[in-house]
């Protein structure tokens, strides 16, 4: 049996041309275009990588996109000075400081001068508050691209037992909230958790996202699961790869998202979704 290839770059595409759509009627019935700003401190390869790649996506669906780059010597003062000018900024819908910062900055301090209004990481407290209890906010990306992704491959989440490896807050925390939300049952899987696979093979749906190449093996997953992986490791041939060994594991589940492919397309559309969102509420 062959599982269900979950294309992330074909959703991504889909959602990124509707997205492009309504900034275009945005425009056109009020004149307000979203703006999304992001800030990059330091010179980290990776992280450059992602806001160059966020600036052109965000260009592409008719966005305004704002990069400010700052030295790895900025202080947490300017940084603050600069998201509160951000803040004031009424051409600015979405703020977004790309993690990790320099040591001597504190991360929470930084999210948390983000008006709640313009954080369309999702990350700040009133956020991830309002998301615990189902109210409208602006969700984390990469869980709410993994909810896209059940939803427009119609995999039903009510009633299902959903295994999250993973507690990070950007992650794993709200994964497990999402689909508690859709009526999943859920379980949260960790380092510390003893005992993984008797955990994981129960799962109807496995989210994987521990951040070590290929852990998740067939024999650690229930014949006909729906296996999402949010992993970005390499492996031992400096090739990209997910937590989960996709060879061994693609032939035992229902549905399964690549890498590179699957989650990862999704993390910036559902940032540019939340972007919408928060310029079609400015403009109310
Ligand atoms: N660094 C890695 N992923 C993310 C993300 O989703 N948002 C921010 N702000 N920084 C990140």
């Amino acid at each position: 049996m062959c599982a269900q290839l979950i294309d992330g770059v074909a959703i991504g595409q889909t959602i990124k041309e509707e997205i492009a759509k309504e900034v275009a009627t945005l425009v056109e019935e009020t004149g307000c275009q979203p703006g999304l700003a992001v800030i990059l401190v330091g010179d980290d390869q990776a992280s450059a990588t992602y806001v160059r790649n966020k600036e052109k996506q965000a260009t592409k669906v008719g966005m305004k996109s704002e990069v400010i780059r700052m030295p790895a010597e900025t202080t947490e003062e300017e940084l603050l000075e600069q998201v509160e000018a951000l803040n004031e900024d009424e051409t600015i819908h979405g703020i977004l400081v790309q993690l990790p910062l320099p040591k001597h900055i504190d991360e929470n301090k930084v999210i948390l001068t983000i008006r709640p209004e313009k954080d369309v990481d999702g990350f700040h407290p009133v956020n991830v508050g309002k998301m615990m209890i189902g109210q409208e906010t602006f969700l984390s990306c990469t869980p709410y691209g993994i909810m896209q992704l059940l939803e427009r491959m119609d995999i039903p989440v009510a009633g299902k037992h959903a295994v999250v490896i993973g507690r990070s807050n950007i992650v794993g925390k709200p994964m497990g909230q999402l689909l508690l939300q859709n009526d999943a049952t859920v379980t949260y899987c960790h380092s510390r958790t003893k005992d993984l696979a008797s955990y994981t093979r129960q799962a109807d749906i496995l989210v994987a996202a521990v951040g070590i190449a290929k852990m998740i093996k067939a024999e650690d997953v229930k014949e006909g699961a729906v296996v999402i992986d949010v992993g970005m490791n390499r492996d031992e041939n400096g090739k990209l790869c997910g937590d989960v060994d996709f060879d061994s594991v693609e032939p035992v589940a229902g549905a399964i998202t690549p890498v590179p492919g699957g989650v990862g397309p999704m993390t910036i559309t559902m940032l540019l979704q939340n972007t919408l969102e928060s310029a079609i509420r400015a403009s109310r």
